[in-house]
């Protein structure tokens, strides 16, 4: 598909197997896409397809079987704070007030103490935490914790943002005023994002472009351009359409994947 924008991240034949003790397992296969700057990219697939795995990839916290990750025309092959992750549940410090939380980054890159400073009081403010910055992580609610891990990405000052369903584990009011929270950053901090969900609302309401991931193996079934404007509306038409659209997709892939089971079962009989 021809995209916009300059070449971010590139992922060629990107595939995953992990050896286990009961043989092979193979999560991921063949995947080639792009992510280009300042975009926001929503990988959207059931669970276990392998999105934690791809994004670790991304990340280089976990290394390709075969195929190549590049950032900014350099091969990926260990983590760098050029690339930011923020987990599925708050990897937050315990011992550490918000404050300190967010500036982490900065304070190892000995970041000097006045930009450090102006730069952590500025997200902690961003993503509505002002009044917090004394709290410890176990004073505060799921969403705020969520909010802290999500300031401490941007403080770090990324080049690229992965987030891994960082919303999954809130009640559904949090989690709409969180994607709303993260709409209104994005638009203000402009950054490449790769945001991994299994929730459609979640994936239409923040994405540009979304790459929907069959069953596991994970292959890449389809990719979407969404172009309809923000803040976005989830009772839109069109935003319903959509969501129609890439349900009943995901649904075939399920019953391919589930009959293409039962004969792989009929065949071993
Ligand atoms: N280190 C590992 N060793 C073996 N299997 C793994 C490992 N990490 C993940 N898996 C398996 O890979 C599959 C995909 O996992 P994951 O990437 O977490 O999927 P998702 O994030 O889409 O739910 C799961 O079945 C999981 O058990
Ligand atoms: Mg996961």
């Amino acid at each position: 598909m021809e995209q916009s924008g300059k070449l971010k991240m590139k992922c060629q034949n990107l595939s995953k197997t992990f050896r286990t003790p009961n043989g092979s397992f193979e999560v991921l296969k063949d995947l080639t896409f792009d992510v280009r700057e300042n975009e926001f990219l929503v990988i959207f697939g059931p669970g276990q397809c392998g999105k934690t795995t791809l994004l670790y990839m991304l990340a280089g916290l976990e290394g390709c079987t075969a195929g190549t990750v590049e950032h900014n025309g350099q091969l990926v092959e260990e983590p760098h704070h050029s690339r930011a992750v923020v987990y599925q549940t708050m990897a937050l410090f315990p011992w550490m007030t918000v404050k300190r939380n967010v500036g982490f980054s900065q304070k190892v890159r000995k970041v000097d103490k006045q930009k450090r400073e102006q730069d952590t009081q500025k997200f902690i403010d961003l993503v509505g935490l002002t009044g917090f910055e004394n709290s410890y992580p176990v004073q505060l609610s799921g969403g705020m914790k969520q909010r802290v891990g999500i300031a401490r990405a941007y403080c770090g000052d990324p080049d690229v943002l992965l987030m891994d369903e960082p919303f999954g584990h809130l009640d559904a009011q949090t989690r709409y005023m969180m994607q709303e929270s993260l709409e209104n950053i994005w638009e203000n901090e402009k950054r490449t994002v790769v945001f991994v969900t299994n929730n459609i609302e979640e994936a239409l309401y923040l994405a540009d472009r979304i790459i929907l991931l069959t069953d596991c193996p994970g292959q890449i079934c389809k990719e979407y351009t969404i172009d309809m404007p923000r803040p976005r509306s989830l009772v839109d038409p069109e935003f319903l359409r959509l969501r129609k659209e890439i349900t009943q997709q995901m649904n075939a892939n399920e019953s391919n994947s589930l009959s293409a089971g039962n004969r792989a079962e009929m065949e071993q009989k």
